[in-house]
């Protein structure tokens, strides 16, 4: 290999970019870990290599591939919040195309974004069999903007471009293939060696320019069609219509001034709030892996058996999770009829992946054989780890976990379930508390990505580090969280839900409060949400509890519902009426009459209650429990308390989660709206915390 430094450039400045000749063929290798995002220098390079190799009289063609894991992963995102510097990508992207010797892109593991803008700006590509492209950039409130929304219609056709920009979801190189988006596969596994070969062939050839080929043609229908299928999965977001605005552009407009709609679509996009919100949660999802005085590569125990304890919603749940995680599983129940409904319920989960194609049916029959069950605490010894899913009560989960203590063997790890008890007080009945965790899985347990990894006083770090693990392996995010009633997201949820509640006996109807809270970008409203998780769990956690607040308005509308059996949807009766077995709520009249009465018994005003005033109540009640709770210690930082709210409790990822938007609104103003509901509601729940106060004085942020 030849360097190339005779013709004037050897590596830029950073050392992210490097050109050497193979031969006639010049290689320009792109080198920044961990995902060659296209960082400043790497554009820089990027500029400065093509220049070079396209004077160069002794380059024939030039191949631009990537070292380390992946071809370019996209722009860097982390340089979005910052003062934009040149040259831009849409500029080196469209320097690329200008070369005059045929450019090829060599992809490898995930060409995104920015990434797959610049294969695009080459003349040819060739990827490796496991390689996938895609433009993720709506998954970050983006747009593609370095000419991605022009190239990708007219590679792959405008409802396939769509398709892939609108989803952000990835396709695999096969389909690329198919698609017309990659031009060969490469075969044997040195992708350099197939991209040199393919660059000599093409030497003849010269470029073949993206920009060049026309548009598809795509009758007006398909943008009809395009915005009604993703309207209720798009809502609120920004983005997407974007997008669609800059295809129509593609199929509308030339091609440069198709470019410049991207551009000011792209800038909008990028300086809004929402792209904010979502480029946190990015960031935050991967920052909950960090945990101090636990380093990435710290030691694990070996996990191959799991014993899931109680098969009912929660435990039939865990355990198919586990089992299509590959995991061996044994499911205990302490009665028959319990254990029969566990298993119906795996059966059908199995059967429901099959039907959804998410599991092939060998795969499914494959499951069920690491699969045990049984009512025989003995079937337990021999498991690496136990997950504890029995009933909500202190007294079982303490007789459980001495059961365990005298069963399993020496260095299994013993977790439990529980969603709002005191793991400490759950590690005090066995001998080996440093071998108890709270696993706090959310329901359905399958799909649910979130998962409270409760740390006990004494619990190992090594377990600490397995459960991380295992959350990886059952493809959820694992957030580290302390021991405190409710850990972070139940403790959360109580003073949102108290807000709604005592929102009912001012006057406000549950479905408005609820059309309120969905619009602003809640998955659903907190009374729909209660009737679907049922109102007789948080009436057994709040009565089993002696430290609620001496107020009789507190849950006093749950509590009712609940004493009159309207448990929500699986009595058909809740806060709404559910008709013949459907999931609708229905607004029942009989429920604002009682809603009614007791306000007038207790003595409450009812009146009408604004939009701003339920929204800023329900949700200045989060943030200052949040903010408690970093004063607590609860949690490590604001942004895993973002990552449990956006994954655990529906709350809209583009607003990046309760502590992000609290930062994002200024928290001076938080501080003032808390200390206005405070003079207006009372201390007993408006009392603002010393840390948002502190911070509120300094311009600071939660998440600074
Ligand atoms: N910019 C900056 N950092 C990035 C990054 C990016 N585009 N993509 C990933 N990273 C960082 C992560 O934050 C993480 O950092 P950490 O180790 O300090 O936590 C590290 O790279 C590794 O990332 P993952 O943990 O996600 O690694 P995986 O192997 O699980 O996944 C990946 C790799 C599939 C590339 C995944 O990181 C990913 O999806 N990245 C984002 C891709 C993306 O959204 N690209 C589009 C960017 S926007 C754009 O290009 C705009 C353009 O059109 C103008
Ligand atoms: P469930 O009532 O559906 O199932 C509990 C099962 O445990 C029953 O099948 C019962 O027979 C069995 N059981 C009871 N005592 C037992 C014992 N001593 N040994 C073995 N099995 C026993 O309960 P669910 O909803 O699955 O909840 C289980 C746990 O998960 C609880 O701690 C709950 O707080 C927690 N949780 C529940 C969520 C939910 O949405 N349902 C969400 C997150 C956590």
């Amino acid at each position: 290999m030849d360097n190339i430094e005779s013709a004037g450039y050897a590596e830029n400045s950073m050392n992210t970019v490097t050109l050497a000749m193979h031969g006639s063929i010049a290689v320009i290798t792109i080198d920044n870990p961990p995902v060659n995002a296209l960082s400043l220098s790497v554009r820089q390079g990027l500029v400065e290599a093509i220049e070079v190799a396209d004077r160069d009289p002794h380059t024939s063609a030039v191949v631009i591939a990537c070292d380390g894991r992946t071809f370019i992963a996209g722009a860097d995102i982390r340089e979005f919040g910052k003062p934009p510097e040149q040259p831009w990508l849409a500029d080196v992207v469209e320097r690329l195309e200008d070369a005059t010797k045929a450019v090829i892109a060599a992809l490898h593991g995930s060409t995104l974004g920015g990434g797959l803008e610049v294969a695009m700006g080459c003349h040819y590509r060739i990827a490796t069999a496991a390689a996938v492209v895609g433009l993720p950039e709506v998954k970050l409130g983006l747009l593609p903007g370095a000419t991605g929304t022009q190239r990708l219609p007219r590679l792959a056709g405008v409802e396939r471009a769509l398709d892939m920009m609108l989803s952000g979801n990835p396709i695999a190189a096969s389909d690329a293939l198919d698609a017309g988006i990659i031009d060969r596969i490469a075969g044997g596994d040195d992708l350099l060696a197939a991209a040199i070969e393919f660059a000599s062939e093409m030497t003849g050839n010269g470029p073949r320019r993206v920009r060049d080929l026309p548009v598809p043609a795509a009758d007006s229908d398909v943008f009809v069609a395009i915005r009604k299928k993703i309207v209720a999965k798009t809502r609120g977001l920004l983005s997407p219509e974007k997008i669609i605005q800059c295809v129509e552009a593609a199929t509308q407009l030339s091609y440069t001034d198709a470019c410049q709609v991207e551009r000011d679509l792209f800038m909008e996009c990028k300086d809004s709030p929402q792209s904010s919100g979502l480029r946190h949660a990015f960031f935050a999802e991967r920052g909950v892996a960090k945990i101090p005085g636990i380093e990435k590569t710290a030691p694990t125990r070996d996990i191959q058996k799991i014993s899931v304890l109680g098969a009912g919603t929660m435990g039939a749940g865990i355990a198919y999770n586990c089992l299509i995680a590959g995991y061996t599983v044994h499911l205990l129940d302490s009665d028959d009829a319990g254990l029969d409904r566990g298993k119906t319920m795996l059966r059908s989960l199995y059967e429901g992946g099959v039907k959804r194609g998410k599991i092939s049916a060998a795969g499914a029959r494959e499951g069920l054989h690491h699969l045990t069950t049984s009512t025989s605490y003995n079937e337990v010894a021999d498991a690496d780890l136990v997950i504890e899913a029995v009933f909500e009560d202190m007294s079982i989960k303490k007789d459980v976990f001495a059961k365990l203590d005298e069963v399993c063997k020496q260095g299994a790890i013993l977790a439990s379930n529980t969603s709002t008890l005191n793991i400490d007080e759950i590690a005090a009945a066995t001998s080996r508390p440093q071998d108890v965790i709270g696993l706090h899985f959310f329901s359905p347990a399958h799909i649910m990505r979130l998962l409270e990894i409760v740390r006990g006083d004494k619990t190992d770090d090594d377990v600490i580090a397995t459960s991380l693990a295992l959350a990886k392996r059952l493809g959820k995010i694992g957030v580290v969280v302390g021991n405190c009633f409710g850990f972070v997201g139940n403790r959360m949820l109580y003073p949102y839900g108290r807000e709604n509640q005592l929102l009912l006996l001012e006057g406000a109807a549950p479905e408005y409060i609820d059309k309120v809270l969905f619009d602003w970008g809640m998955a659903m409203g907190p009374n729909a949400v209660g009737d679907l998780a049922g109102l007789d769990v948080g009436y057994k956690a709040r009565h089993a509890r002696t430290d609620l607040p001496d107020d009789p308005r507190f849950y006093r509308v749950a509590d009712m519902l609940v004493e009159q059996g309207r448990l929500g949807q699986k009595t058909g009766r809740g806060t709404y009426l559910y008709e013949s077995g459907s999931r609708i709520p229905t607004p029942d009249p009989a429920v604002q009459t009682m809603i009614n009465e007791e306000a007038t018994r207790l003595g409450i005003d009812q009146r009408d209650i604004e939009a701003e005033e339920i929204i800023d109540r329900c949700i200045y009640s989060l943030i200052i429990e949040g903010a408690r709770i970093l004063e607590d210690g609860i949690a490590i930082r604001s942004s895993d308390i973002d990552v449990i709210w956006t994954n655990g409790y529906g709350f809209p990822r583009h607003r990046g989660g309760p502590m992000h938007y609290a930062d994002s609104i200024g928290l001076d103003r938080v501080y003032d709206k808390v200390c206005e509901f405070q003079k207006r509601f009372g201390s007993q729940y408006w009392e603002p915390p010393k840390l948002l106060q502190t911070l509120a004085a300094k311009n600071g942020q939660f998440g600074a």
